[in-house]
């Protein structure tokens, strides 16, 4: 991640990084047996004369074939029929003929009334905590009653992360008097933001900064209550809050999602990175840590702030890894950590009805060799009384995947008593199972995956896992769901739930592409035949599927674009259905250096909100035009403006994309 400790010092603080494709591995699963190899391998090639068998268009296994021909009744998914741009890189973003890309809202940019306009020169903490955040992630949009005609809602957008490099001039940051000043900056531009929008006449959006529901949550001073089944056990308890049941901020949110009676759910990602110091080697908790490399520590904030600090508060990590449920409607609640998802570093809450009506959660845990999750509720969502479903989802059963290399898998419940859940192995309560829930996850022998990020339930009952890249597999650790040693760039994983009902604990699976140049046979990439050159991708990280039933995915390479594609990250249109199934399409190209987030559609399918995350920042030493690292001195693009309009750095920013003269986007 780093090359040296001078590149960590000038970096603070907050320059985390957290997903970058060099990111260490803290479990690698235990290496198989030759028999086991062999057999593997011996499983893979029948998966794969299956597909060639059945065409792209169909699974290799009957019950797939099945589902996917009762599928596309269900969803009769729309064509794409956009003309797509070309690949490339440059210093600002593109997007497809005959569509406009709005900017609605960028860091620093005032929420509220009252707040200054942002100025780098002159950022305080103050002023931050009023501000758009920094690193736009996860967009949820709720529709709220039009007024005047007019569409509203609210955006709910994830801040994931800080770049003090970026963000800040150096000598600020060569400053040792001003880096806690700077640091708590950093923290106020995490968390999330819920703005009210409106549409005007002329069909473009603008924040509403009247709104009584706009609020800014953040990692520096947003009080939250821990819920759920961990909720006041002793791990969870520190000096500051001895009931274990009360925390300060959110960190590292990361994809997202919106439950069905209009909660955001917050996922924590990362939150390894902000922790640092020593852990007494003695401590009960060494397991847990070591297992989420906790600390991480690049931040130093443990120097700054003694909740950061493991040597004097060893159980505030435990306070972190959580699902984080806020209610847009009420601006004053507290939001509630939800312990009963389980506690890694969660990519991504994206959920679906079962059959009978209760909720399911999907989170990837994105860190390679680790696994795919799933939460169904005990209770039923309750479609009249909104009220009811205040505290569902601390009552359910956590599951983790296991992939078969036939083509079929079983989600593994995670509950205490059951398996190797016992006392025996160190599980004492279900608490300490979600607390620990990789542990847990280990000791049922879930399937180690190549980065799980977003996960999409799709109305066929479908669902669609990104996983986004493990250059560290070993050829000796290759299965039929992660095919390819040094996996530089990631593949997508069509599930199908038995019986079509995300409760069921069986499921078939396959692959839906295998990312990379199809023109580059050493990367072995599968896609649809007729695929253009410029529809291939690699690294595919967010998920989303708009009103026709279409899927988009939006990619994530991080420094090594270079090696892993050679071109910028972007947005591309992914065919599922019919003949077409396995063809991407481009549609839009970020600016060097960043990553494409948060893909989320209007009801009526004619906006696109896209978070552009970290502009100008991964990899710009690749960049030929530019070949250095960037910094706030000397930014690769102050995109969204042009270099000649602005002296500010870059800044990450929400897109409202809508077709000229109106209609679906993208079609
Ligand atoms: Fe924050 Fe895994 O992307
Ligand atoms: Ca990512
Ligand atoms: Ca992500």
């Amino acid at each position: 991640m780093y090359a040296d400790a001078s590149e960590r010092q000038e970096d603070l603080p907050l320059d985390n990084k957290p997903c970058d494709p060099d990111d260490t591995p803290v479990s690698r699963p235990m290496a198989p047996t030759f028999a086991e190899l062999v057999a593997k391998r011996l499983a893979r090639r029948q998966v794969l004369k299956g597909i060639a068998a059945t065409g792209l268009a169909a699974g290799p296994l009957p019950l797939a074939v099945a589902s996917h021909a009762r599928s596309q009744e269900i969803s009769a998914t729309a064509p794409f029929s956009f003309s797509e741009i070309a690949r490339g890189v440059d210093e600002t973003h593109h997007i497809a003929p005959d569509h406009q890309a709005d900017v609605l809202l960028k860091w620093g940019d005032p929420i509220f009334e009252d707040t200054l306009e942002f100025d780098p020169l002159n950022q305080t903490v103050a002023r931050q905590l009023r501000q758009f955040g920094y690193n736009n992630d996860f967009i949820g949009f709720i529709p709220l009653p039009g007024r005047n005609g007019n569409p509203r809602g609210l955006l709910c957008v994830n801040h994931e992360y800080a770049q003090g490099k970026h963000m800040f001039p150096k000598a600020w940051r060569d400053d040792p008097g001003k880096a806690k000043q700077l640091a708590e900056i950093a923290l106020a531009a995490h968390g999330g933001a819920i703005v009210e929008i409106h549409q005007h006449v002329d069909g473009t959006w603008k924040v509403d900064k009247t709104s009584p529901y706009n609020r800014r949550i953040s990692a520096l001073e947003t009080r939250m209550t821990i819920k759920g089944p961990a909720a006041g056990h002793p791990r969870l308890k520190t000096n500051a809050d001895p009931t274990g049941t009360k925390v300060i901020g959110t960190l590292s949110n990361c994809a997202g999602g919106i439950t069905p009676w209009g909660t955001y759910l917050m996922a924590e990602e990362n939150f390894n990175f902000y922790f640092s110091g020593t852990l007494d080697p003695a401590s009960p908790e060494a397991e847990n840590f070591h297992r989420l490399g906790l600390p991480r520590g690049e931040h130093g904030l443990g120097d700054l702030f003694d909740r950061f600090n493991v040597a004097k508060e060893p159980n505030e990590a435990n306070r972190f890894g959580w699902v984080v449920e806020v209610d847009p409607f009420k601006p004053d609640a507290a939001p509630k950590k939800r312990t009963a998802l389980g506690r890694f570093k969660h990519e991504g809450c994206e959920n679906a009805l079962t059959v009978d009506g209760r909720l399911v959660i999907y989170s990837g845990d994105d860190q390679k060799y680790e696994h795919l999750y799933k939460f169904v509720s005990t209770a039923k969502v309750d479609g009249e009384i909104r009220e009811n479903n205040a505290d569902l989802l601390d009552d359910g059963t956590l599951f983790v995947a296991k992939f078969d290399d036939d083509g079929t898998g079983t989600w593994i419940p995670l509950t205490f008593g059951e398996g190797p859940l016992t006392p025996e192995n160190g599980f004492l309560s279900q608490a300490d199972i979600l607390i620990d829930t990789r542990l847990a996850a280990g000791k049922v022998q879930a399937t180690p995956l190549d980065r799980p990020e977003d996960v999409e339930p799709h109305p066929s009952g479908r669902v669609f896992v990104a996983l986004t890249n493990n250059n560290k597999r070993r050829a000796d650790e290759i299965d039929a769901i992660n095919p390819r040693a040094a996996n530089l760039w990631g593949q997508i994983v069509e599930l199908t739930p038995e019986r079509n009902d995300h409760a069921a604990d069986r499921f078939t699976w396959e692959l839906l592409v295998t990312c990379g140049n199809p023109n580059d046979p050493e990367t072995e990439a599968e896609w649809n035949e007729n695929i253009s050159q410029n529809g291939w991708f690699v690294c595919p990280d967010n998920l989303a599927v708009d009103p026709q039933h279409r899927l988009w995915v939006a990619t994530d390479q991080g420094k090594n674009w270079n090696r892993a594609s050679g071109n910028a990250d972007g947005l591309w249109g992914l065919d599922i259905d019919g003949a077409a199934r396995g063809t991407g399409h481009l549609f839009f190209r970020a600016p060097v250096g960043a990553e494409v987030c948060g893909p989320r559609f209007t009801p009526d399918g004619e906006t696109l909100f896209l978070a552009v995350q970290h502009p100008g920042a991964d990899g710009t030493e690749n960049y030929q035009p530019f070949n250095r690292k960037a910094s706030f001195e000397d930014p690769v693009t102050r995109w969204p403006a042009a270099n000649s309009q602005t002296s500010h750095p870059p800044r990450p920013a929400v897109l409202a994309i809508r077709k000229r003269g109106g209609g679906p986007v993208g079609g």
